[in-house]
């Protein structure tokens, strides 16, 4: 028994589907336990400014800052820390991109929530600028992904950063109402990465992500795996949810692309702003995040009859907020 190399004793235990039945059971109580020690903390949480900002002030921007924020077209880089490896995470926003929404609409030591935070990108902007955050993401891998990456900085400051493994149906139950300054987030958009890429432009090279589907899971509660009707309904539930959580007046932006699927122009963002206005939201900008300095290898489309602009060449970013009682 002690010379067995690891592999069998492994392969013993998962070809026993009771016990392997209960390792997930197991597994799961302890996320729960985890889970509502955090809700009883959180919601006892106040998050105010750690900054001497006057009441009134939106952020703690200078006017200088301010000024160049009035641009509706962004660009923004990659830098070393961010992931760009497809086997990590399919779908990342820069670091960069991420400081910018925070510092927009929050003070230091206020509360941001990312109820879909995959990698955990706005976590960590949020240590580097001192605010407090918490994101959400229905897969453990992420979840520890985004540990990992928050741990390995050697940022000091006076706020939280935490992932929790929870479906973003939940959050309504983790914070008390008006307790988060900003939610920011970029959701699984719709069932875009839920089919074998086909990408022209790689298909003649080295491609690791030719005929691979890029979806995060096939999990039934997993909005990535959503039709556009079916996508638009849940967003809409789980933001109706997320309102009574946002202080008056409250910043909630959201990125997403529209696309093109099956020889249609799927218009996600305007689905969107409709729902959220539906749902008590009130559009304050449209922004958007121009990705040409960030897209290489541009392939041909549609040529010579078919005019089709590229869905990576740019994204929205919708800026709703809580509109004051
Ligand atoms: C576009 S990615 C977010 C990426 C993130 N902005 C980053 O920079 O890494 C969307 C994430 O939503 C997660 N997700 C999908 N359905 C969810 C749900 N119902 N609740 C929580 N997370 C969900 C996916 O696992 C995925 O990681």
């Amino acid at each position: 028994m002690h010379d067995q190399p690891i592999q069998e004793q492994q392969t013993i235990i998962l070809e026993d589907p009771e016990q392997l039945i209960d390792i997930q059971a197991l597994s799961n109580s302890v996320i729960d336990k985890q889970n509502s020690m955090l809700k009883e903390e959180l919601r006892a949480s106040k998050f105010g400014r750690l900054c001497d900002c006057k009441p009134s002030h939106l952020n703690c921007m200078e006017a200088k800052e301010w000024m160049l924020s009035q641009i509706g077209v962004w660009q923004f880089y990659y830098e070393k820390r961010d992931i760009r490896d497809k086997k990590k995470h399919p779908a990342t926003f820069p670091i960069s991109l991420a400081q910018k929404i925070i510092s927009l609409f929050t003070h230091e030591g206020e509360l941001v929530i990312d109820p879909f935070v995959g990698s955990g990108t706005t976590l960590l902007a949020a240590q580097d600028l001192n605010r407090n955050a918490v994101g959400f993401d229905l897969h453990p891998e992420y979840i520890q992904l985004s540990s990992g990456r928050l741990a390995q900085q050697n940022t000091f400051n006076h706020c939280r950063q935490i992932a929790i493994q929870d479906d973003a149906r939940n959050i309504d139950q983790y914070f008390a109402p008006e307790s988060v300054k900003l939610i920011w987030t970029s959701p699984p958009y719709s069932n875009l990465l839920n089919r074998k890429r086909k990408n022209k432009s790689r298909r003649d090279r080295d491609n690791e992500q030719l005929d691979k589907i890029e979806q995060y899971s096939q999990d039934e509660r997993d909005l990535g795996t959503y039709p556009v009707d079916k996508w638009t309904q849940a967003m809409g539930d789980i933001f109706e949810k997320l309102l009574p959580l946002l202080k008056p007046k409250g910043h909630c932006v959201i990125n997403v692309p529209d696309f093109w699927m099956d020889d249609s122009r799927i218009t996600l963002h305007l689905y969107l702003v409709d729902e959220l206005r539906k749902r008590g939201f009130e559009l304050r900008n449209t922004i958007i995040w121009d990705r040409t300095n960030i897209v290489n290898n541009i392939g041909i489309f549609g040529w010579p009859s078919n005019y089709i602009t590229m869905g990576t060449t740019f994204e929205y970013l919708l800026d709703f907020y809580k509109p004051s009682k």
